[in-house]
């Protein structure tokens, strides 16, 4: 039986007026923004380790590679940017060789990102992306870096988006952020390919042009033959064309990528069609030497304010976990050397929230003050020893020789402290000694406040007297 559809007309939805950015209010606000925005705010370039989640085959020869940051935090960037990454073509015991890749994916989705690498059959790096990286290779990255990308607001979102083959990588970035956010927009997509089956992302590009009405997507093949079914435009770019596809291409702000070829003839035929040079933004992906020289600037400025920042970063990250309350059992995170955050992905051993006590259930702060501490000298003692650790929270006394960590006894007796690394540098172990001295061998996973603060590293710290420990 033939079922017949009748048409059903939708209206358009109603949307406010031009495109904002979802950071973009965190920006404009005086008052400190709160945290998670704080977070998401795209200002600073930072170092960091992200682990491959997902590799997506993509037509022409080109691969998306998904990653996760290996703290676990988002990654706040905005459509357009790229980040530059660290990879071990040669081995791990060599320099790595560093490339730049633009982020396809949308920064609306921050907590996995993505890179489309296209396989150049005689460059060094593309081959070896392809061919190595998995789900679980974890790579240094830095970023995000770049200035090619969207404006946080724009009252008139009118865009012309030229790209010609894998110049479509941040362009796909941008379109996926248009097309997930509100806001009226009006975008115009001219893809140019070598070959009729080799536009990455037309499956998403035809789905998105579907379902949303701001944006329409055009496909040229180049001089290159067309089939005979082709029913997109031929030839390379030409005013002709720009005009086809947006004839009040003057009204609309340009982004092109693509080979430098490519850009200098969109440069002239965007000024033959009226397109002002402020309303023009770039992004090469092959250049001269001129052009590659200004992206190592740009990626030594980033590093420089990665390293200035990653102090600051950490510096926040610790004040927050220290404003909790310890009842809450929040995990927090480490630092390594460098301040910055760092979490290994090793197997974090949780220190149980301690469940309330009745006086501190009553009255908060002063009932615990007011709460008489336990006596040590009634605790149970365990091992052998010339000296003796107590935790005053387990209510527990460990006997240990001077040259022993104090992590390990304290885990053999049941004792429960969070440890990762075991070697000073995460800080995950961190305690704070109520008394007694003890000598710490730390490789950044302390800091001097912390230290005089109280706090010490077990896992990489022996007794020196007799402690009292607040675990
Ligand atoms: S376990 Fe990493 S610093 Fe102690």
């Amino acid at each position: 039986m033939t079922e017949l559809l009748t048409e059903t007309v939708i209206q358009e939805p109603q949307r406010i007026r031009g495109l904002e950015m979802p950071w973009n209010r965190v920006m404009g606000s005086a008052e400190a923004p709160a945290r998670a925005a704080r977070v998401l705010g795209p200002w600073h370039p930072q170092e960091f380790m992200a682990e491959c989640v997902e590799t997506i085959p993509e037509a022409g020869g080109m691969m998306t590679f998904v990653f996760r940051r290996c703290d676990g935090a988002p990654l706040a960037f905005r459509a357009g940017q790229y980040v530059n990454i660290a990879f071990p073509v040669n081995g791990e015991e060599h320099e790595p060789v560093d490339r730049s890749y633009s982020l396809s994916s949308s920064p609306t989705e921050p907590w996995t990102f993505s890179v489309t690498v296209k396989r150049d059959p005689g460059g060094l790096v593309s081959p070896w992306v392809h061919d190595n990286v998995r789900p679980g290779t974890v790579l240094d990255m830095l970023g995000p870096v770049g200035a090619f990308h969207l404006p946080d607001a724009d009252r008139r979102a009118r865009y012309l988006f030229l790209a010609a083959g894998a110049g479509i990588t941040p362009i796909m970035s941008m379109l996926r952020t248009i097309h997930s956010l509100p806001g009226t927009a009006n975008v115009v997509v001219l893809y140019h390919g070598a070959e009729a089956g080799g536009f990455a992302f037309d499956r998403e590009l035809a789905y998105i042009a579907s379902v949303d009405s701001r944006v329409k997507v055009f496909y040229a093949l180049g001089d290159r033959g067309r089939p005979e079914e082709w029913e997109g435009f031929s030839g390379r770019l030409s005013s002709a064309m720009i005009e086809e596809v947006a004839p009040d291409a003057n009204g609309r702000q340009v982004y092109a990528c693509g080979p430098e070829g490519y850009l200098n003839t969109a440069t002239e035929l965007l000024k033959k069609v009226g397109v002002d040079d402020t309303s023009i933004y770039m992004e090469f992906f092959s250049g001269d030497r001129k052009t590659l020289l200004e992206y190592q600037a740009e990626i030594a400025l980033a590093s420089d304010i990665a390293e200035e920042i990653a102090e600051e970063i950490a510096d926040s990250a610790e004040d927050y976990y220290e404003s909790q309350p310890a009842a809450f059992g929040l995990y927090e995170p480490g630092y390594d050397a460098d301040g910055t955050l760092e979490a290994s992905g090793l197997p974090l051993e949780v220190v149980e929230p301690e469940a309330p006590s009745t006086e501190a259930a009553k009255g908060g702060s002063e009932a615990d003050s007011a709460a008489p501490s336990p006596d040590a000298s009634s605790f149970d003692t365990v091992g052998t020893g010339s000296l003796t650790l107590s935790f005053m929270r387990t209510g527990i006394n460990v006997r240990i020789d001077p040259e022993e960590h104090i992590l390990g006894a304290a885990q053999r007796a049941g004792v429960r402290i969070g440890a990762n690394c075991k070697e000073g540098m995460c800080g995950s172990c961190k305690v704070v000694k109520l008394s007694g001295e003890v000598e710490m061998n730390h490789q950044g996973g302390i800091r001097k406040r912390e230290i005089d603060a109280g706090k010490f590293l077990p896992c990489c710290s022996t007794a020196q007297t007799d402690l009292v420990i607040d675990a």
